[in-house]
């Protein structure tokens, strides 16, 4: 198990990285008051011991403070699922990543198709998020993946590859999360050979975008990861991990799911 809480992180995250466990993360989403959430954290911190993989889970805003109460000091990693691009200002509701730090994040979800579709963001704006969270100290997990017209168009790789190299900043040292919005939430799932595919076309984009350091940044799954499926999405190439949302809310399923995790 590594440690991923924010005091015991190594001074370069990338050490964590060449270990290549995988990271199973948990999206609460929009989800879960501060009683709930602390419960799901303890029942998710209580099993996380002798898994081979990392763990994470980003709950909303408002149950982060009790979150971290749980997680602290633990081998679970906390953190958010947005952050704003400036470090402080006149930008009501928005939170900025050196706020997320300062509450025990370590790390923060950027540009998930959520917002993409809800809130407008865009791939630039998403840059600069990724940017803040990396200068605030925190994982930034940028979200890339194609709507199913788009995948049915024959488009996916090539606006995925676009998403990447669009939404990665210079000197990323994050994680990219593959998420087919189709996926999201349906049940339904690519094949793993889409999924190879998929993976193998970022890994490209990402060495086009950033050298040889593209080599090092996790990729990971994510859309309708559950126990059932989760053994064989993690075992495809290039998959660094899953994203999980749905399936995160239940501490036994997230937990079977990172039993699934490949070892190290
Ligand atoms: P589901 O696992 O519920 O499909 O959600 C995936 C997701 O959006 C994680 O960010």
């Amino acid at each position: 198990m590594v440690l991923f809480f924010k005091k015991e992180l190594p001074s370069n995250p990338l050490s964590l990285r060449r270990k290549m466990q995988q990271l199973i993360a948990g999206n609460w989403k929009m989800n879960l008051l501060r009683g709930p959430a602390a419960a799901l954290a303890r029942d998710v911190a209580a099993g996380a011991a002798g898994l081979h993989c990392g763990l994470a889970v980003f709950p909303t805003f408002t149950a982060l403070a009790a979150v971290q109460a749980v997680l602290r000091g633990g081998p679970v990693m906390l953190g958010a699922q947005d952050c704003h691009v400036a470090v402080s200002g006149a930008f009501t509701g928005d939170v900025a990543a050196v706020m997320l730090a300062d509450a025990g994040c370590g790390a923060v979800i950027v540009g998930h198709s959520e917002r993409r579709q809800c809130h407008g963001e865009t791939s630039a704006g998403v840059q600069g998020k990724a940017a803040a969270a990396a200068a605030a100290g925190l994982l930034a997990v940028v979200c890339v993946g194609e709507t199913e017209a788009e995948r049915d168009a024959g488009h996916a790789e090539r606006l995925v590859c676009r998403q990447v190299a669009e939404s990665v900043p210079a000197g990323f040292s994050g994680v990219v999360a593959y998420e087919p919005i189709w996926a999201i939430g349906t049940g339904r799932t690519p094949t793993q050979q889409d999924v190879a595919a998929m993976h193998g076309a970022i890994r490209a984009a990402l060495l086009r975008h950033l050298g040889p350091d593209g080599a090092g940044v996790r990729i990971l799954y994510g859309g309708s990861v559950n126990p059932e499926n989760a053994a064989g999405l993690l075992a495809v190439p290039d998959v660094g991990g899953a994203l999980v949302g749905g399936a995160s809310l239940d501490a036994q399923k997230f937990l079977a799911i990172a039993a699934a995790a490949q070892r190290g």
